[in-house]
This record gives structure tokens, C-alpha cells and sequence, in this order.
């Protein structure tokens, strides 16, 4: 008998192909992962999962007795509990290292978009209001030679510093919870508090892991520090935002704008009140969504996969205490 594969969401099924013969693969896709039977019983039997977004929990665990892997289509992986998948022996992995240059693009462009309100100028030229120059109504903010404060300068923090420093002459400071000495040398990214990092920049991104210390990291009192004219950018995840205080911070215009690609809830209620905002730029945590990128992303993770249920340690193994088991 074949052994079990369940992907989860999202996983280009090309890359999956050559498994065809050897593993029994179940696509899982716009269900319910509590609730649905058919998951349910697939689970059972699974050795390995791969797919995206995947809540790995107890409950989730305690279905799966034959799991020995669930291997992320993502860098972030704030959706395993690792604690109890260390607990029960199942490894879980992610894939860095390709995509970090295609997610700063990204952030990039949603900050650039904000500041030169471009999503609300594009709907200006297609519904016909373009009709005589351009008058203060529509000024943007300017980006080159201001100052952009990152917080979390992993890769991905900074490759968007490395794009404000060389292609913008922006003045770069941020915060991590490690001093980043490459970032500091190569894009003179100056390291400071969060506290002067938000009342300096006029820039804020947000480029965290979702933690139990991140969670909320930019709530009332954040916002309040922030300058009026900065923009806000979170290319995290949407729990490192108090989304109310954000709320409150651009209805008051105590902060000039926000570019959002991620959100509490994904995907967002259309009729969320932050979408109702014109100083709000949206996209729908796009950050890796290209077709190169994703394709390098999917093979990472069947190779981390396959190692995992062939008795190897997989490269991006993120729990590796689950080795001393
Ligand atoms: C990541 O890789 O973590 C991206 O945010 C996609 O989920």
C-alpha cells in the first residue's frame, strides 16, 4: 500500500507529480481542517502533510498518529504548535532562502503604492475625473532620500533595506531582536530602540515572525509615537497588529497611511473597515506570489518532505529538538 500525503491549501501540484508513484497524495483545498470528515479520515492514515497555513495543534495531532512531517509552502510558521509536535516526535519545516528578494519587491511596491497613492490615482484616470492638471487633491508623499524604519531585519528585512538604501538613498534604522552587523555595513542601516525607530521614520515596516512576544507588537501606543505624515507597512503577519488601533490611528490621521498585505483574518471581509479607508493601500498576502518564486518554494518543500519521510533531516527543519526523540 502507498503511504498518505495530504496537501493542505495551497502546493503548485506539478512539483507533486513525480511523488505520484510512490505516495498516495490527497488534496485538500477551501475545507474546513475541524471539521471535514474526508480530511478527518485522510489524517489517519497521513505520514506527511505539505501545504500552507495548516494549523498543527494538539487536536490536530492527536488525529494524525502515523505523522511524522508537515512541511510549510512558507517561510513563516506560526501555524505549528511546536511544542507538541516536538511532543510527539513530528518535525515541521519551512522554506527560506527564496524568497525573500520577490517578498521585498512586494512590500516595496504596496509602500511605494501608499505613498504615491497609486491604487485611488489608477480608479482617478479610469473613472474620468482626470480632467485638468493635477492639484494638491492628489500630491502623493515623496519615498526617496526619507528615512524607513524596519522592524525584524531577518532576509527578508534586509533585502527591503538593501532597495531603500541603493535604489532610494533612504536613510535606513531598525530593530531586531539581534543586531543585523550585515545590514548595518552594506545599507548603513543604523540600529535603534522601537521607540525612536517610530518617532524617526518616515517609513514603518513591519517584517516580524508572528510570536507570542510580536503578537499586538504595534497597538495604540505604537501608532501614537508614530510621526503624522509616516506610512505604516506590515508585510508580517496580520496578528502582529492591534487592526482597531490601526483603525482608530488612520481615521484620526495621527498617521499619514497604511499598505497592508496581510491581516488578522485571511482572507479579509470585504467589508472589513480598514478597506473602507482611502489612506489604505491593500493586497492579499501577495508577497511571494510569483511564478518563480512559488515554483522554488514548492520544490523546496517536497524536498523537505521527502526527507522527512524517508528517515533524513530535512534542510529547514525548524523544530530540531524533535531529533532527540
Ligand atoms: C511566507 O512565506 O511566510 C509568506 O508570508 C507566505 O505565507
Amino acid at each position: 500500500m502507498k503511504r498518505k500525503i495530504i496537501t493542505y491549501n495551497f502546493v503548485l501540484t506539478e512539483v507533486l507529480e513525480p511523488l505520484k508513484n510512490d505516495y498516495d497524495i490527497e488534496f485538500f483545498e477551501k475545507i474546513n481542517p475541524r471539521t471535514d470528515a474526508h480530511f478527518l479520515q485522510a489524517l489517519k492514515e497521513a505520514e506527511g502533510i505539505i501545504g500552507l497555513a495548516l494549523p498543527v495543534d494538539a487536536e490536530l495531532l492527536d488525529r494524525a498518529p502515523k505523522l511524522k512531517i508537515v512541511s510549510n509552502n512558507s517561510t513563516g510558521y506560526n501555524n505549528f504548535k511546536l511544542e507538541e509536535m516536538t511532543k510527539r516526535g513530528v518535525m515541521g519545516t519551512n522554506t527560506p532562502g527564496v524568497l525573500e528578494g520577490t517578498t521585498a519587491d512586494a512590500i516595496f511596491a504596496i509602500l511605494l503604492a501608499a505613498a504615491r497613492r497609486i491604487p485611488e490615482m489608477d480608479q482617478f484616470v479610469k473613472t474620468g475625473r482626470w480632467q485638468q492638471h493635477l492639484t494638491t487633491e492628489q500630491f502623493g508623499i515623496d519615498v526617496h532620500h526619507k528615512t524607513l524604519g524596519i522592524i525584524g531585519m531577518g532576509r527578508i528585512g534586509s533585502e527591503i533595506a538593501k532597495r531603500g538604501h541603493l535604489g532610494f538613498d533612504m536613510n535606513i534604522l531598525y530593530h531586531n531582536r539581534t543586531r543585523n552587523l550585515e545590514a548595518e555595513k552594506k545599507y548603513k542601516a543604523a540600529y535603534c530602540d522601537k521607540e525612536t525607530l517610530l518617532k524617526e521614520s518616515d517609513f514603518v515596516v513591519l517584517m516580524t515572525p508572528l510570536t507570542a512576544e510580536t503578537e499586538n507588537l504595534m497597538g495604540a501606543q505604537e501608532f501614537k509615537l508614530m510621526k503624522p505624515s509616516a506610512i505604516f507597512v506590515n508585510g508580517s503577519r496580520g496578528k502582529t497588529v492591534d487592526e482597531d488601533a490601526l483603525i482608530r490611528a488612520l481615521k484620526t490621521k495621527a498617521i499619514h497611511g497604511a499598505a497592508l498585505d496581510v491581516y488578522q483574518i485571511e482572507p479579509v471581509r470585504p467589508n472589513h473597515p480598514l478597506l473602507q479607508l482611502p489612506n489604505v493601500v491593500t493586497t492579499p498576502h501577495l508577497g511571494s506570489a510569483t511564478f518563480e518564486t512559488e515554483q522554488k518554494m514548492a520544490q523546496l518543500a517536497v524536498k523537505n518532505l521527502l526527507a522527512g519521510l524517508t528517515g533524513k533531516v530535512p534542510k529547514n527543519l525548524v523544530n530540531p529538538d524533535v531529533l532527540n526523540n
